[in-house]
């Protein structure tokens, strides 16, 4: 078995080019992607990722029509419903990360339930993104640790990301996890997220257990020793 990720953000991009290419309408591709995102929580928990954070509605994301604003919100909540019992068998923490006072009542409260139920999974800590913002969450910290505690010490600052993956072609973060992914590795696939496959995911892990993490440092020692006497001498 390959190293996995154990933190792995997923920038779950390509739901309306999903549908838009086969003449669909939008919100097909998002209840897609939805069935999409099921799978990958049960196959990155089977790998052994410890920690998953999916983005799912960006705070960008508002200027979208309302009516798709309303039906992303909708599937999240009734999707959050349906996949209680999985969540809990398979030992799968769920939390949400973003800001909630601009969600509708009835998705707070499935998010509140839901966390509330799986607080005690231990397999995998799945994060979910809605109304999120990378800037925002670390204003955010940064406001929090001036009120006098450490330094970013809280929620809106997440553990640090192994690899960012984004699906749909697109090279950019769009305000995801800016500070966690200071050393993450990047993998931008062309697939559309309704389409990512195990095997696409298989094809990543395996990309990412062969790149060398050096965090600054010089690659890990090597059979050669130093020489005795400097290549270039320095300048008189
Ligand atoms: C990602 O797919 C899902 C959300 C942002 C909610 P998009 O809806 O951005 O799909 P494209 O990028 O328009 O194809
Ligand atoms: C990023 O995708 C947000 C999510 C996947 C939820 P977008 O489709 O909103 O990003 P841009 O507009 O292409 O940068
Ligand atoms: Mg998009």
């Amino acid at each position: 078995m390959t190293r996995v990720p154990q933190h792995l953000a997923l920038i779950m991009d390509g739901n309306g080019r999903w549908a838009t290419g086969k003449g669909r309408p939008r919100w097909m591709g998002h209840a897609r992607g939805a069935h999409t995102a099921r799978e990958v929580v049960a196959y990155c928990a089977q790998r052994g990722v410890e920690q998953l954070t999916l983005y799912a509605f960006s705070s960008d994301n508002w200027k979208r029509p309302a009516d798709e604003v309303g039906f992303l919100f909708d599937l999240f909540a009734s999707h959050l419903e349906r996949q209680l019992d999985k969540l809990l068998k398979h030992g799968i923490r769920l939390s949400v990360i973003g800001r909630r006072d601009r969600l509708p009542r009835a998705l707070c409260d499935a998010i509140e339930a839901t966390e509330a139920r799986t607080a005690e999974g231990r397999r995998m800590h799945l994060r979910v993104a809605v109304d999120y913002s990378s800037r925002a969450a670390i204003q955010e910290a940064f406001t929090m640790a001036d009120g006098g505690g450490d330094a970013l010490p809280n929620a809106s600052i997440l553990p640090p990301v192994d690899l960012v993956l984004r699906t749909g072609g697109e090279r950019r973060l769009s305000d995801f996890l800016l500070w966690e992914s200071a050393y993450a590795e990047l993998a931008f696939l062309d697939v559309n997220f309704p389409d990512l496959s195990t095997a696409d995911l298989d094809a990543v892990f395996a990309d990412y257990a062969k790149r060398e993490r050096r965090y600054g440092a010089v690659p890990a020692p090597a059979n050669v020793s130093a020489p005795t006497t400097p290549a270039i001498s320095a300048p008189r």
